[in-house]
């Protein structure tokens, strides 16, 4: 029987040290890449590729993100009194998106712990996370890419992306071997082993895992079973290479643009290019930019 990939997590209890102070008050996950939240750009993806219910794991601070997917009474009342219809429509939509759950993981432990706690919401069916701060511009939106290979395979799939010299250390990276012939030529590799955030000279190769996940839910079980890792946290990396023992898991390198949001450089430049693919905005914005002297 194959089975559908129905639930996607978004571990979101990170506490955002990098982009203090604007995190202080707020989470990280609702700043805005030009007028949306960086945390609806991964629900979108989540639902245009089949997902019909999202869990998000929420930590202390982090309300903002509930009130968003909720109903805004007042706001609502407000704009239909002043037939504001154009943003009465934005803001139900919203609300009107999802089931949403949520789950608090009371402390940071790491990225592995955040996922394990959606064990119970979860089941025993496949599911995939998101990292909501890996936005990706793709025509075919990631996941749903990832979806395909799933339905194919009936195995984990991780994104996978290049990245070259020192920057590979900041990742989950990979050793792979190719998969010859079928539908996902050059893109689709089978993995060997994988090791969180490597010194550059132990990086087993340059393919690094990008924020999308389908995994089966051996995982949890695989996640119970792992100790700290890198940074002293419970990495979903390491409980991934235990699954490796058991499964056969698979690397797509997916196709799409992948905005770093978490990282202030990365945050700027998805800012400008979303801001330029704008109808109502692209046209003045990039006149602006000309206008400066660079
Ligand atoms: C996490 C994962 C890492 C992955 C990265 C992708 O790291 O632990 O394996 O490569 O996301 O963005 P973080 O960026 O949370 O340090």
């Amino acid at each position: 029987m194959t089975m559908k990939i129905r639930k996607a997590i978004f571990p979101a209890a990170g506490l955002g040290t990098r982009f203090l102070p604007a995190t202080k008050a707020q989470p990280k996950e609702m700043l805005p890449l030009v007028d949306k939240p960086i945390i609806q750009y991964g629900v979108e993806e989540a639902m245009a590729s089949g997902c019909d219910q999202i869990i998000i794991i929420t930590g202390r601070g982090k309300q903002a993100i509930e009130d968003h997917f909720d109903v805004s009474y007042e706001l609502e009342k407000m704009l239909e009194e002043r037939k504001k219809t154009d943003l009465l429509q934005i803001v139900r939509s919203i609300s009107d998106m999802i089931h949403v759950a949520y789950v608090r993981q009371k402390e940071a432990l790491g990225l592995g712990h955040a996922v394990l706690m959606a064990k119970e919401l979860v089941g025993n069916e496949p599911f995939a996370v998101l990292l909501a701060d890996d936005v990706i511009d793709a025509e075919v939106p990631v996941l749903k890419q990832m979806v395909q290979v799933f339905e194919q395979t009936q195995c984990s799939v991780l994104a996978t992306q290049m990245v070259e010299g020192k920057a590979i250390s900041s990742y989950g990276v990979l050793d792979v071997k190719p998969v010859s012939g079928g539908q996902f030529a050059n893109r689709l590799f089978e993995i060997k082993n994988m090791v969180e955030k490597p010194k550059p000279e132990d990086a087993p190769s340059k393919q690094a895992i990008i924020g999308r996940y389908i995994l089966t839910p051996a995982i949890f079980e695989c996640l119970s079973e792992t100790a700290a890792g890198a940074g002293g946290e419970l990495q979903l990396t390491d409980g991934m290479r235990l699954l490796l023992q058991k499964e056969t898991m698979y690397a797509y390198v997916y196709e799409g643009r992948r905005h770093d949001t978490g990282d202030k450089l990365g945050f700027l430049k998805a800012t400008v290019e979303f801001a330029l693919k704008r109808a109502d905005l692209g046209g003045p914005f990039r006149e602006y930019l000309k206008g400066l002297k660079l």
